[in-house]
């Protein structure tokens, strides 16, 4: 098996890379990124590759070159950033996914692509969104992840392509900084509580949103491309999370660990209104039901796990 990561030194590929290394050896896992000036872990303990994913020549030589057989595509623009850079965020989440694609049909590899919470939209139920529903985004990253999730449907009808993929929520971890996200604040917080004792919030107290601690992401996405196809039915988007939470019920979790942390609230209407657009808490039993989905960490062991990671690392 050999598996090739795109934008690895992300915050999912820098515990991704890691993890995979861990369960399938070093050797196997390629990661590769834009540049090399992110996580240096990753860069030296494999394989690593320059890739631009609107490059699709490049993506296609390194496959060969690799005998790649999986394709994990984790390049991406978020949420925030690609509301102040639409143009971008369509380029890179679009072309890129349509070259991995492309390479993908040719070299008859398995894609793993990741969706999100933001492929719905403020008419998708708030509470306990089912897995199939109306999905009417209205930010561009939100259009090109339902976009994403219907591409990979059609490549596996069409042409048969082994393209699977999750709706993640927010992903809180300690290896790396989030890339420009909404959700990114339930990752600052930590640090902040820890150096500061204090935290100013760009979201009003009361945004509920669903959340995931890394370790359950990294399992589910192993999960889900070791899973028997024959039980896959949502293949291209399963909705998984593992808590929802809001700012003042995350806070509180902290305080009951560090009593003199107090979170304030200066709310970035762009970002509050990307938030209130999205779910209030995800229906997951698809995934459940069909390669046996189960998180590990709800909101007080993460909040225990995060502050002993960060804790150490500062
Ligand atoms: P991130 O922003 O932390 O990392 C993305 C990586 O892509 C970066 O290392 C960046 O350098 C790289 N990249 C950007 N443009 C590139 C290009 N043209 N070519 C190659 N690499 C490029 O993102 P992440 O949080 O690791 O997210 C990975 C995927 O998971 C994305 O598709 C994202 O939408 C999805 N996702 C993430 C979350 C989350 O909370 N982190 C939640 C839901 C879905
Ligand atoms: N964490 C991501 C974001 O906020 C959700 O896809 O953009």
């Amino acid at each position: 098996m050999n598996i090739l990561v795109t934008g690895a030194l992300g915050q999912i590929g820098s515990a991704l890379v890691q993890h995979m290394r861990g369960i399938y050896g070093s050797n196997n896992i390629i990661a590769s990124d834009l540049n090399s000036d992110g996580n240096q872990e990753v860069i030296h303990s494999g394989p690593f590759e320059k890739i631009d994913v609107t490059d699709g020549k490049k993506i296609a030589e390194t496959v060969k070159s690799y005998n790649i057989d999986t394709v994990i595509h984790l390049a991406s623009i978020l949420s925030a950033v690609g509301e102040h850079k639409p143009n971008l965020a369509w380029d890179i989440n679009m072309n890129g996914l349509f070259n991995v694609l492309e390479v993908a049909r040719y070299n008859r590899c398995a894609v793993f692509v990741p969706s999100s919470i933001a492929a719905f939209g403020p008419q998708t139920p708030k509470d306990h969104t089912p897995q199939d529903t109306l999905q009417r985004p209205t930010t561009m990253y939100g259009v090109t992840k339902v976009s994403g999730e219907i591409l990979c449907d059609y490549y596996y009808k069409k042409y048969k392509v082994d393209a699977r993929g999750l709706r993640f929520p927010g992903l809180i971890s300690h290896e790396s900084q989030p890339g420009g996200g909404t959700t990114d604040y339930a990752v600052h917080i930590f640090y902040e509580a820890l150096k500061n004792k204090g935290y100013n919030c760009y979201l009003r107290e009361d945004t509920y949103m669903d959340m995931m601690y890394m370790p359950d992401a990294v399992d589910a996405i192993v999960k889900l491309m070791e899973a028997n196809p024959e039980r896959l039915i949502h293949r291209n988007a399963f909705n998984v999370t593992a808590m929802s939470f809001n700012p003042k019920q995350i806070a509180n979790e902290i305080k009951k660990h560090i009593p003199e942390f107090e979170i304030q609230y200066e709310v970035d209407l762009i970002r509050q209104d990307i938030a209130d657009s999205w779910p209030n808490s995800l229906d997951d039993s698809a995934a459940r039901e069909q390669w046996d989905w189960s998180p590990k960490y709800d909101l007080a062991s993460m909040t225990e796990d995060m502050l002993k990671h960060i804790r150490q690392k500062i």
